[in-house]
C-alpha cells in the first residue's frame, strides 16, 4: 500500500506564502522531490493538500484500509485539531508529523501540538528535505514485521 502524505490548510501556497520562513519552493515541488525519494526507495505515495479539517479527517480514516504509513504536515491544524488528532490514533498506522519550518523558533502558540505525542516521529525545521527524511523512516519501518 502507499504511503500518504497529506498536506494541511494554506500548504497550497507554497513558494508564494511567507517564503522566508517556508521557502521558495511550490507544493508541486514538494511533491516531485517526494516523488523521486520514494522512488529510490520502492515506495508508492499518495500526495495530497487540503484546507478542510474534515477532509484531512477522512484521509486519516481511508489510510487504515489503504496505507502502510502517514506523513502529515498539518499545518495550523497542528496547534488546533483534536479530531486530526483523534484520527491519526484511529488509523493505526504509523504516522509522521512533518513541519518545513521549526515551529519552536516561532510564536508561543505553535509551541503545542495536538499530534506530536501521538505520532510515531516529529520533524520539523528542515524544510521540504524534512519530507524526504520522513519517507526514509517509514520505509524502514513498514518492512519490519511489527510496523
Ligand atoms: C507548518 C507550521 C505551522 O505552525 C503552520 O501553521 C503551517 C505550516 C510548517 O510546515 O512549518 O501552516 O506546519
Amino acid at each position: 500500500a502507499p504511503i500518504f502524505i497529506l498536506n494541511g490548510p494554506n500548504l497550497n501556497l507554497l513558494g508564494l506564502r511567507e517564503p522566508e520562513i517556508y521557502g521558495a519552493d511550490t507544493l508541486g515541488d514538494v511533491e516531485k522531490r517526494c516523488a523521486a525519494r520514494a522512488a529510490e526507495l520502492g515506495l508508492a505515495i499518495d500526495f495530497r493538500q487540503s484546507n478542510h479539517e474534515g477532509e484531512l479527517v477522512t484521509w486519516l480514516q481511508e489510510a487504515r484500509d489503504a496505507a502502510s504509513g502517514v506523513i502529515l504536515n498539518a499545518a495550523g491544524y497542528t496547534h488546533t485539531s483534536v479530531a486530526i488528532r483523534d484520527a491519526v490514533l484511529a488509523c493505526e498506522k504509523p504516522v509522521i508529523e512533518v513541519h518545513l519550518s521549526n515551529p519552536f523558533a516561532r510564536e508561543d502558540f505553535r509551541h503545542h501540538s495536538f499530534i506530536s505525542d501521538v505520532a510515531r516521529g516529529v520533524i520539523c525545521g528542515l524544510g521540504a528535505k524534512g519530507y524526504d527524511l520522513a519517507l526514509d523512516a517509514l520505509a524502514e519501518i513498514c518492512s519490519s514485521p511489527r510496523s
